[in-house]
């Protein structure tokens, strides 16, 4: 009986201490996310992804050399080798071997951590979750109480300067409290936005500082799994500084309307974007397949790339472009790989080793097949203009069907004004058949490399954000070629060189997957980054009501 008794307490301890326990996890988990499901993305599959899809994606780079034709050149640049090709010339491109590969390394390294690791990422994802509940609900709060917009507004601003050099792991507990916080810089600030709202259409977006923002990013590096390159995922890599994920750009003279996934798919609704450009363009286009849908998995988006051409060719790494379409709303996005912005064609088309013409005049043939079905367009191109990469790519110059012998335009800045000049020339000619059409030409992307370039050790090692300065407050644009091309023409402008400029953390650097070991990827983003804000602006210019 004594030992009957004892056993009753023991038990009713335990389940005292269980209680307990399960109260306090409960409790913790409340004050941290509002959304217990939140917890759900499992990280088996974020391992899975990131040890094996780099490796296999990389070998498979491999077999694409002995294809034919313009699939073998197009996809030279977009298959495992595609670090070396984008970020420099050319020869010797180096191909890593799985044994090499930086993705590798965490097999080894998350065996004793993985549980830490995890609970890590869980919280990341709460914390993400967390915020954007934060602001859906002050959103709504402002509907309700018919005060437009001017408490998200203050919400959204209140990222200072200040706050912006907290511990990650800080911030859950400040999300919260922020909103309140009025500071008098943001006064100000809303003031200026407000009398320049009527003179937004030509306030210019480039003009403008980074600020911090608890916010951002919109969405987590661990998700997105759909439409996120693991190689761009920097969350995915051994990278441990994410301050440039919460940088906010504000431009100077400009309100610029948050980005909502749901906003911006209404705006599209029976409506398709394309981007058309270089594996910049690829990475902005990804970005905004992860802002759309808040980086969360939607079985329902359809894959409609055959509508458009885009299939996988026989032996070929991945298509040339990708195309989604969001059913609910009838909204397309899509992607073409087209480096040059110009017309490519093999010389001839029964010769696999054949140099490939590169009409420098001509649009390339998929915008003059498809361009009629665009909405909006976002063309952009820049890294592989250059001497190596022409070669490696057996691209020849043609100018009026003809070979080129025009010295000037031979030269690699002549040609490729040429070629930005006469697609821009191109499209503004469509214009008036295709009033729905907002065209964009987004300016170059800046490259970062610090003693050195690509291929000689060239680093852009700089984790500290804005170390550099981080307010734009010249009128140009520091893109002048591409600038001169859209003057006096209805194709506009999306100028992003100087405000990226600013931003030399935020690049792939060191965890490049794809490099070669030594090697950095100081062209590349990593994303959630850069490129968000790129669409964020983007987003702010179809969304003016000059066009419908
Ligand atoms: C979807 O949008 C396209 C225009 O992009 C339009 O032609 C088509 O009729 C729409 N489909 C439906 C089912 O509304
Ligand atoms: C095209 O290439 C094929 C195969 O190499 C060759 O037999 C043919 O003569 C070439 N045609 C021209 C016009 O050069
Ligand atoms: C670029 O091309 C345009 C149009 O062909 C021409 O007017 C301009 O002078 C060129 N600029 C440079 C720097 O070559």
């Amino acid at each position: 009986m004594k030992g009957g008794a004892q056993g009753m307490k023991i038990s009713q301890v335990s389940l005292v201490l269980i209680g307990l326990v399960c109260l306090t996890v409960l409790a913790l988990a409340w004050t941290k996310t509002t959304f217990l499901t939140s917890f759900s993305p499992t990280q088996s599959r974020v391992l899975q992804l990131d040890l094996e899809e780099g490796p296999k994606e990389i070998l498979e780079g491999k077999n694409n050399s002995v294809q034919t034709g313009i699939k073998q050149v197009e996809s030279l640049s977009s298959s495992g080798t595609e670090v070396a090709v984008e970020m420099g010339n050319t020869e010797n491109v180096a191909i890593t071997d799985k044994g090499e590969n930086p993705a590798s390394v965490p097999d080894k390294l998350l065996g004793g951590k993985s549980k830490s690791k995890q609970a890590e990422i869980a919280l990341e994802n709460s914390l993400t979750v967390d915020s954007s509940a934060v602001k859906e609900q002050t959103r709504n709060l402002s509907a309700n109480t018919g005060k437009k917009e001017s408490l998200p507004t203050v919400l959204e601003r209140t990222g200072s300067e200040d706050s912006g050099v907290k511990d990650k792991s800080k911030q859950g507990e400040t999300t919260r409290q922020k909103p309140l916080a009025v500071e008098p810089s943001v006064k100000r600030e809303q003031t200026r936005n407000s009398s320049a709202t009527s003179g937004e259409k030509d306030c210019n977006y480039a003009q403008g500082k980074w600020v911090f923002d608890d916010n951002w990013p919109l969405y987590s590096g661990y998700g997105c799994k759909q439409w996120l390159s693991p190689m761009w995922a920097c969350r995915l890599t051994q990278r441990t500084d994410f301050e440039y994920e919460r940088l906010r750009w504000q431009p100077r003279d400009c309100k610029m309307e948050h980005f909502t996934g749901r906003k911006f798919l209404q705006r599209m609704r029976h409506k398709t974007l394309a981007f058309v450009g270089d594996s910049l363009g690829r990475q902005q286009f990804q970005s905004l397949m992860c802002m759309v849908t808040g980086g969360e998995e939607r079985p329902e988006v359809q894959d409609v790339g055959y509508q458009y051409g885009l299939v996988k060719a026989r032996g070929a790494v991945r298509p040339d472009g990708w195309a989604y379409r969001f059913p609910r709303f009838n909204a397309t996005i899509l992607y073409y790989w087209s480096a040059s912005l110009c017309d490519l064609e093999p010389i001839n088309a029964s010769n696999p080793h054949t140099d490939i013409a590169m009409h420098l005049d001509r649009p390339p043939a998929f915008l003059r097949r498809f361009l009629h079905g665009f909405d909006v367009l976002v063309l952009n191109t820049g890294h592989h203009w250059n001497r190596g990469k022409l070669n490696a790519n057996r691209w020849v110059m043609y100018v009026g069907g003809v070979p080129n012998k025009n010295r000037k335009i031979a030269e690699i800045g002549g040609a490729k004004n040429l070629t930005v000049h006469s697609i821009v020339k191109w499209v503004d000619s469509q214009l008036p058949l295709y009033p729905h059409l907002q065209a964009f030409l987004r300016t170059m992307s800046p490259r970062h490399f610090f003693n050195g370039d690509w291929n000689t050790g060239g680093t852009c090692d700089n984790t500290t954000p804005l170390s550099g300065g981080k307010e734009v407050v010249q009128e140009k644009s520091s893109d002048p070629v591409t600038a001169s091309a859209v003057t006096g023409t209805g194709v506009k402008l999306l100028d992003i060189t100087a405000l990226s400029q600013l931003r030399d953390e935020a690049h792939i650097s060191r965890y490049s997957i794809r490099a070669t070991p030594g090697m950095q990827d100081c062209l590349h983003w990593c994303l959630p980054g850069l490129p968000d804000t790129w669409n964020e602006i983007l987003f702010a210019q179809i969304s003016s009501p000059t066009k419908s």
